[in-house]
């Protein structure tokens, strides 16, 4: 059959917040044009973030009722710790209560100032906790990965020419180098078997420890069965214990390709290593059997790990993200391409080209999305990762992305038709979004609580479009 269905029938539901062009106008302006203000009673559409915003299924609902809440030792905690062992043959496992507390753990007893962590690219929270050590975090990306329109197969690959460089020069100085499977910051782009394979074989070289960020292992599982030679006949299973096989330790954020809406793990070999993150687990999230969690977190991670590795799933998610990103090609429409695992990136900069950086075109684009069809998305561009110095003077990010995330098994696709047409819409009108300032923002991490006011546009501004 040609249709690639969703595998599941549904069995709850949850009403969605139908709203008039009106409040949406009223509601934005009362949440200072930035959509992290906005209330979800507010948004039809939530495409914000993939991450804890899954369904879980009847399983996952059935296991939640038998969570062992035992402080020790739960029956809920030795089958998480075996269903992570299983997949990720690893020695030593700790829960955490979500992936950025994995992270800090071990960046905390690991890193020092001075130290270096490459990686492809870091998630911001990964990049964050690397550091407030006093350590640097680099990004290590191919040029076809830098390139949002390159069409290479697996752009979530690591510079090997770059890392062993890096390497070299910082003799010491590197204490674990990571790879983020797939690349979110990139786009969601997958890292192929053969390049984690290049990568562990030079990592060795230099006695340098492998670290696998693998929040959508799952994900980029399917990408490798599907992309590249020699795995089409294996299970995702296999292709993910060949994947952990590679590594020395993993950071996970649950919230993805756990399938569940709360949890983390942090999973090694080294019994150092083991040692020195059990002792501040225990001081900052919890006894290690539970590590910030609840017993019916840990059944329902169990769970959902398993149903992230099911062929007919990743099938169909992929083909959501493929169905959406296709449409929108067609059009025209400005999209990082191939697709991505969990989202679709517009390039908001190519959406926008009577917009400069300093004109946020990417809020632009997220205002005017909201301001159609009640829809969320995020933006990744200036907002998010420009850098401003202390006489307030910007400079722009590289890129001026929006991200429209897919939250696993909730929307079908008719929610996606009606995203596409939304979208469509906003791209015939685009001339007419409009700049953006801000008027009020904090220090760092601005993006969540900044206050920004559109602008009318000047007649240059309308002449070039
Ligand atoms: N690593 C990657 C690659 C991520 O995408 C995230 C979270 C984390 C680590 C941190 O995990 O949220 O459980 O603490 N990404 C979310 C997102 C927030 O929207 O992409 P967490």
């Amino acid at each position: 059959m040609r249709t690639i269905i969703e595998p599941f029938r549904i069995k709850m539901t949850e009403a969605l917040p139908i709203t008039t062009p009106q409040q949406r106008e009223e509601k934005l302006a009362a949440a200072q044009h930035n959509v992290f203000l906005l209330n979800a009673q507010d948004i039809t559409i939530d495409m914000l973030t993939d991450s804890g915003t899954g369904a879980m299924s009847a399983k996952q609902w059935g296991a939640l009722m038998v969570g062992d809440e035992s402080y020790a030792g739960s029956t809920s905690w030795q089958h998480f710790e075996q269903t992570v062992r299983d997949i990720t043959g690893f020695t030593h496992i700790f829960p955490t209560h979500q992936g950025r507390a994995a992270e800090r753990i071990l960046a905390s007893t690991r890193l020092k100032a001075g130290d270096i962590v490459p990686n492809n690219s870091h998630f911001d929270t990964t990049r964050a906790n690397i550091e407030y050590t006093g350590a640097k975090a680099e990004d290590l990306l191919t040029s076809e990965g830098e390139d949002l329109y390159s069409m290479h197969r697996f752009k979530g690959n690591i510079d090997l020419e770059k890392l062993e460089r890096i390497i070299t020069e910082n003799k010491g100085r590197i204490p674990f180098a990571m790879i983020t499977v797939t690349n979110n910051s990139g786009g969601g782009q997958p890292v192929s078997m053969s390049n984690m394979k290049a990568m562990k074989a030079l990592l060795t070289k230099y006695n340098i420890p492998m670290v696998i960020d693998c929040c959508r292992f799952a994900e980029n599982a399917y990408f490798i069965k599907e992309y590249e030679p020699g795995y089409q006949d294996k299970s995702l299973m296999d292709i993910a214990r060949e994947m952990f096989a590679l590594a020395d330790a993993a950071t996970m954020s649950a919230k993805k390709d756990g399938l569940a809406n709360i949890g983390g793990f942090f999973a090694c070999h080294n019994e150092q290593w083991a040692e020195d993150f059990r002792n501040l687990l225990i001081l900052t999230e919890g006894f290690p059997t539970y590590g910030g969690l609840a017993g019916r977190d840990l059944e329902v991670i169990a769970v959902g790990l398993r149903e992230a590795l099911e062929y007919d799933y990743q099938r169909y998610r992929h083909a959501t993200v493929e169905y959406m990103a296709t449409r929108l090609s067609e059009q025209k429409i400005p999209i990082v391409l191939p697709a991505g695992g969990h989202a679709v990136f517009l390039d908001a900069a190519g959406f926008c080209p009577h917009l400069s950086a300093a004109d946020y075109p990417g809020i632009g684009v997220v205002n005017s999305l909201y301001l159609e069809g009640g829809i969320r998305s995020v933006e990744l561009g200036s907002v998010m990762f420009g850098r401003v110095d202390a006489k307030g003077n910007e400079t722009p990010a590289p890129r001026e992305l929006v991200r429209l995330a897919f939250p696993r098994r909730v929307y079908t696709q008719s929610h996606f038709d009606y995203v596409i047409e939304v979208l469509t819409q906003v791209w015939q009108q685009r001339e007419q979004i409009p700049p953006h300032r801000i008027t009020k923002q904090a220090p760092f991490l601005r993006h969540f609580t900044a206050h920004f006011a559109p602008m009318a546009q000047s007649k240059a501004q309308k002449k070039a479009v």
